[in-house]
């Protein structure tokens, strides 16, 4: 059996290239390179490498992890500014014993002296919603809610499973803000004995629960990968309302050695994608009923070509 798992429709055609790798019997970790390299390659995702939306100094900082389940090693790259691909540099990070989390100046030396690709990650389009958010706050900087990483797990036909996410965070962050995409245990987890899991949302509540591990945690435990996400995000949502007054967005997807998987949000209409042996890469969302339990359906036509056209609407300075 394989499979792949990942957060949001952006990452449909990504998993697809995974999948494929995936089939043919390739290592989990290319095919999850290969996935999530295609997201950040495409300039239409706002939240995710090129294209990505700045800081509040109008600068893109990417955050980016890999982790081996087979080894528990991981590698993460923090605030990470002018590099093509963060998810390539996370997972060469991996082989070490010792600095493997590295964050701004130091990450993008060690990228520099390892040869990864330079690239100016602040599009045009990233530009204006810049311009036009700044003007909309009228001087007062606060960070926008819609920002969407990419999180991925994946199992191969051997066995082994990895993770992988990468994310360029909160739109108007302070500079230097670190999200749970870097962070082991909050926004990944993966172990090969058991299975993985990823998180996407607001990164300052996900890293409250270290919510990937607790869910990797209840599968160990015997619970199927649906059964974990939905007590995991269901309890932590309700402790953080209770002892906070709110929870932020938190949607996580994971999947066991078993090629099994599962979903749960705090939002509603949150999309994922599945790829397995016996199912094609699918677009699903999701929807919360009673008690934590969720409802999936697979997203029609309608909905694919209104989320790219919204995607790709041109874009005019306000
Ligand atoms: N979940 C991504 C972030 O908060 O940066």
């Amino acid at each position: 059996m394989y499979g792949m798992i990942a957060t949001w429709r952006m990452a449909l055609e990504g998993i697809e290239k995974g999948a494929q790798v995936l089939k043919e019997n390739g290592n989990v970790q290319d095919a999850l390179e290969v996935a999530v390299c295609d997201v950040e390659d495409f300039e239409y995702y706002k939240s995710v490498g090129y294209g990505g939306l700045p800081n509040r100094e109008e600068e893109v900082e990417l955050d980016a992890s890999f982790m081996d389940g087979d080894t528990l090693a991981f590698g993460a790259v923090g605030a990470v500014k002018d590099f093509a691909n963060p998810v390539r540099i996370a997972r060469s990070l991996m082989q070490y014993d010792a600095n493997n989390f590295l964050v701004g100046n130091g990450a993008e030396k060690y990228a520099s002296s390892h040869g990864f690709e330079r690239k100016n990650m602040l599009t045009e389009r990233a530009k204006i919603h810049y311009e036009n958010r700044l003007k909309e706050m009228n001087d007062e900087l606060k960070p926008y809610s819609g920002h969407d990483t990419v999180g991925m797990v994946a199992l191969d036909q051997d066995g082994h499973m990895a993770s992988a996410t990468s994310t360029s965070g909160l739109f108007m962050k302070h500079p230097g803000r670190l999200g749970d995409s870097p962070v082991c245990g909050s926004g990944f987890y993966v172990d090969s004995f058991v299975g993985g899991a990823s998180a996407t949302g607001l990164g300052e509540d996900v890293m409250k629960g270290c919510v990937s591990y607790e869910i990797v945690r209840c599968m160990k435990d015997g619970m199927h990968p649906q059964e974990a996400c939905e007590k995991v995000v269901h309890q932590f949502d309700e402790e953080l309302k209770r002892r906070r007054g709110k929870a932020g967005d938190m949607s996580l997807i994971a999947m066991n050695n078993q090629g099994e998987w599962g979903c749960a949000t705090n939002i509603d209409g949150f999309s994922f994608v599945v790829a397995t042996q016996t199912c094609q890469p699918t677009v699903y969302l999701a929807y919360r009923e009673e008690n934590g339990k969720m409802r999936f359906a697979e997203a029609d036509q309608a909905w694919m070509e209104n989320y790219m056209q919204t995607r790709t609407a041109p874009l005019v300075r306000k």
